[in-house]
């Protein structure tokens, strides 16, 4: 039966190593706990005293239902059964990178390591500057391995005012995506005020809105974001906006960061946004791939959306990334199609059907099949497809150095804002 002397802490700093050590002799052991103390970015190590193991026996029970970023395996008690028990490990939890610590320093012994899946080898006595570089190298192959990875497509909605449809149209065309299109899809709630998309899904209120989650960016993992999350029956996934009508306090950076780790965990993420340039508004249409601007053929929507598409070009933001969406639309509007995109300087990319009892329907229940046959959702479905394809959305995706990284090239004194 195993041991476990240090149990990991449930809630870790976005990014800490998790670590399984197996059979460790008690010096390397306590080596080990002693570099995971004084060195930050890791968890204290779980610690096991066999070889896990009989066939058959479940690996994740024997690991306490852990899944370590990195496990250190002692080879030296038991060669073939390290071997054995690395190989699992490998087969069964390939995230889970894996190192061999032994005394033997033979071609032979570090062979079995290897084609056991181990991809360090490390020599005892345990060398903390050795160790720590080890750990360096399998961190950097996770980076590049999670940059790989994390492939969610930013789509931003704004509408160009109030009431234009642009709630609407996030979550229904999010339904799409994960009911259709079988795409990870999380609609985050980015309004500070009176955001509908909770309402417009049929989810009661959950106890936690988007910016509780952005407060915990710090301490934020896989373990902690589903007790903010709720979903919807399409398999969209939702953070709410805050129910009250006092904006929360707004941390640029903390929302930047809640959003590079969510951006690992999903295909699409879709922000409803308030309109606006401001300083956070500005830093999410830089790193996202499309900003959808929701417009309606009236007065003034139409000249905010000038306005806007006029202000993103002075702040250099590509033009192609901003594509105009004109909702409710009908034929016989007070602006002609031409007057539209004469006034706005751009194409519309989509003119969505105006259909207020379907729509309304649908959004009462939460339930997008009181759409079903309409205009609207073949509309929308087409929309959601196109989005879907292979290599549909270009556009700057966040570099390397993510979101965050942007920011730090922003004045400190201007990374904070109170949403008004
Ligand atoms: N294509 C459409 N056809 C008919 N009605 C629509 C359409 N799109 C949206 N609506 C209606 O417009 C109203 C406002 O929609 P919604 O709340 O999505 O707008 P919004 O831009 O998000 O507003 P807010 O500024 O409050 O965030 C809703 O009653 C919705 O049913
Ligand atoms: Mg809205």
């Amino acid at each position: 039966m195993s041991t476990q002397l240090s149990s990991p802490s449930h809630f870790t700093a976005a990014g800490a190593l998790s670590l399984a050590a197996l059979c460790l002799d008690a010096d390397t052991a306590e080596a080990l706990r002693d570099f995971a103390v004084s060195r930050g970015g890791l968890r204290p190590p779980l610690e096991l005293h066999t070889y896990l193991l009989a066939p058959g026996d479940s690996l994740l029970a024997s690991l306490e239902g852990e899944r370590p970023d990195i496990c250190l395996v002692d080879f030296d008690s038991d060669p073939a059964g390290a071997a054995r028990a690395a190989a699992r490990i490998h087969a069964e939890l390939p995230d889970t990178d894996l190192i061999a610590i032994s005394q033997d320093g033979h071609s032979q012994a570090i062979l079995l390591a290897m084609r056991s899946g181990c991809g360090e080898y490390l020599s005892k006595p345990l060398a903390a500057d050795e160790l720590g570089q080890a750990l360096e190298r399998v961190r950097s192959r996770k980076r590049e391995l999670g940059a790989a990875r994390s492939g969610a497509q930013v789509l931003l909605f704004m509408g160009s005012k109030g009431g234009v449809g642009a709630t609407a149209l996030a979550t229904q065309l999010g339904m799409h995506l994960a009911q259709h299109c079988h795409r990870r899809t999380l609609l985050a709630d980015l309004q500070p005020v009176a955001g509908a998309a909770a309402l417009y899904l049929g989810i009661a209120q959950p106890p936690y809105h988007f910016f509780d989650l952005a407060d915990n960016a710090n301490r934020l993992d896989q373990e902690l974001l589903p007790s903010f999350l709720a979903r919807h029956a399409s398999g969209l996934d939702l953070l709410p906006g805050p129910e009250s009508a006092i904006p929360p306090r707004l941390s640029t950076s903390a929302v930047l960061q809640t959003l590079d780790f969510l951006r690992g965990q999903y295909d699409f993420l879709l922000l409803d946004c308030p309109y606006g340039l401001d300083e956070l508004n500005l830093e999410l249409v830089r790193a996202c791939q499309r900003l959808y601007l929701i417009t309606v053929a009236e007065l003034v929507a139409l000249r905010n959306a000038a306005r806007l598409l006029q202000l993103l070009a002075e702040k250099d933001v590509p033009r192609e990334k901003t594509q105009v969406v004109l909702n409710r639309y009908a034929k016989r509007a007070a602006f002609a199609d031409a007057q539209i995109t004469r006034a706005l300087k751009q194409e519309l990319f989509r003119k969505i059907p105006n259909q207020y009892p379907q729509l309304l329907r649908a959004l009462s229940a939460g339930d997008a099949s009181a759409l079903a046959g309409s205009e609207l959702t073949r509309n929308l479905q087409a929309w959601a497809e196109m989005l879907a394809a292979p290599g549909a959305v270009d556009g700057a995706r966040p570099g390397a150095r993510g979101w965050l990284g942007r920011l730090s090239r922003t004045p400190a004194s201007s990374r904070e804002r109170m949403a008004a």
